[in-house]
C-alpha cells in the first residue's frame, strides 16, 4: 500500500477546505479513537475502496448514557495519529463544541423501534446519538463509501437503515470482525480487561462460533444461545439470534440470514460479539 501525507484537521471550515481539495473517490472510516488493529482493518478496506481516506476520531458524547464511560473512554490522539500516519489523507478530530455548539442538539436523528432492542434496551438513546453523529460526519466528509465493522452489528444494521431511509448518497461497506489470536473480538474497551478477564471474555466468541456452527438449523442456533445463557460463564446482557432487517428474535420457522449477537459484562466492561449465519432448515 502506498504512503500518503496525513493531515490533521480539527475544525469544520478546515475539514471542508481539505475535503474540497480531494479529487477522486473518498472513503470515510468513523472511529472514537483509541485505534487498534480492528480500526486498521477498516482503514485497509477503505484504502482498497477509494482514492482517498478520511478517518474521523471523535468520542461522541451523545451516544453515552449518564452512567457510562464517556469521561473515562480511552483517548490518545498522538497515538492515533502515529497509528494511521501515511495510511489516511485526513484525520478529523474535532472538539465537542465544534460538533455540538448546542448540546444536546435541538435537531437530531432517531433510530426508531429497532434502536430500542438489544443494545438499545441496555443503553437508552444510544443509537439516536450514534445515528445523529454518523449523519453529521457523512455530511461533513461527503464520502462515496463508509466502512463499518460487523462487531457492532446493530449499529451497522441501523446505519444501513439510516442511509436507505434518508436517501443518503453513500455506500455502507461492512468489514469482518478482527480477532485476537485467542478469538476475542478486538475492541477499544479490551484495555480495561485483566488477563483473567480476557480469558473469561472468550465465552463470547465461543458462543457465537458455536451458534454459527449450528446453522443451517434455526432451532439449533437458538438452542446454542439458550444453553450459553443458562451456563452463565459471564454476566450476559443477551445472546440472541435476530432477523437482520428487523432486529427481532427469529423463531424456529425463520429462513434466510440470521444475525447472532451477544453482549456480556466482564470485570465491569461491556463486550460485544456477533456473527452472520444462514438458516435454511428447522
Ligand atoms: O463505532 C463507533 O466507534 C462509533 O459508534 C461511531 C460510529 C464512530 C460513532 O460515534
Amino acid at each position: 500500500m502506498s504512503e500518503r501525507t496525513t493531515t490533521l484537521v480539527t475544525t469544520i471550515p478546515q475539514l471542508r477546505e481539505q475535503r474540497d481539495a480531494l479529487s477522486g473517490s473518498v472513503a470515510t472510516v468513523m472511529t472514537m479513537g483509541a485505534l487498534h488493529d480492528g480500526h486498521l482493518a477498516l482503514v485497509a478496506r477503505a484504502r482498497e475502496l477509494a482514492d482517498h481516506v478520511i478517518l474521523t476520531d471523535f468520542v461522541n458524547p451523545l451516544q453515552f448514557g449518564p452512567h457510562e464511560d464517556f469521561d473515562a473512554y480511552p483517548r490518545d490522539l498522538d497515538a492515533d495519529l502515529a497509528a494511521v500516519d501515511g495510511l489516511v489523507d485526513l484525520i478529523f478530530a474535532p472538539a465537542v463544541e465544534e460538533m455540538y455548539p448546542v448540546l444536546p442538539p435541538t435537531v437530531s436523528v432517531t433510530a426508531g423501534p429497532a434502536g430500542t432492542v438489544l443494545e438499545g434496551a441496555q443503553r437508552p438513546g444510544h443509537f439516536d446519538g450514534v445515528l445523529t453523529v454518523v449523519t453529521k460526519l457523512l455530511q461533513l466528509t461527503r464520502p462515496d463509501v463508509s466502512v463499518f465493522g460487523r462487531k457492532d452489528a446493530q449499529q451497522l444494521a441501523l446505519v444501513q437503515r439510516l442511509v436507505a431511509d434518508l436517501h443518503l448518497p453513500v455506500r455502507i461497506e461492512p468489514v469482518d470482525i478482527q480477532r485476537e489470536p485467542s478469538g476475542l473480538a478486538r475492541s477499544s474497551r479490551n484495555v480495561y480487561l485483566s488477563e483473567d478477564g480476557k480469558q473469561e471474555a472468550l465465552a463470547l466468541s465461543r458462543t457465537v462460533t458455536a451458534a454459527r456452527a449450528a446453522a443451517p438449523s434455526a432451532s439449533a442456533i437458538r438452542a446454542v444461545l439458550a444453553d450459553a445463557l443458562d451456563r452463565a460463564e459471564v454476566t450476559w446482557d443477551y445472546a440472541a439470534a435476530v432477523d437482520p432487517a428487523t432486529l427481532r428474535e427469529i423463531t424456529d420457522a425463520h429462513r434466510g440470514e440470521v444475525l447472532i449477537m451477544v453482549a456480556a459484562r466482564v470485570e465491569g466492561t461491556r463486550l460485544l460479539d456477533a456473527a452472520v449465519a444462514e438458516a435454511t432448515a428447522p
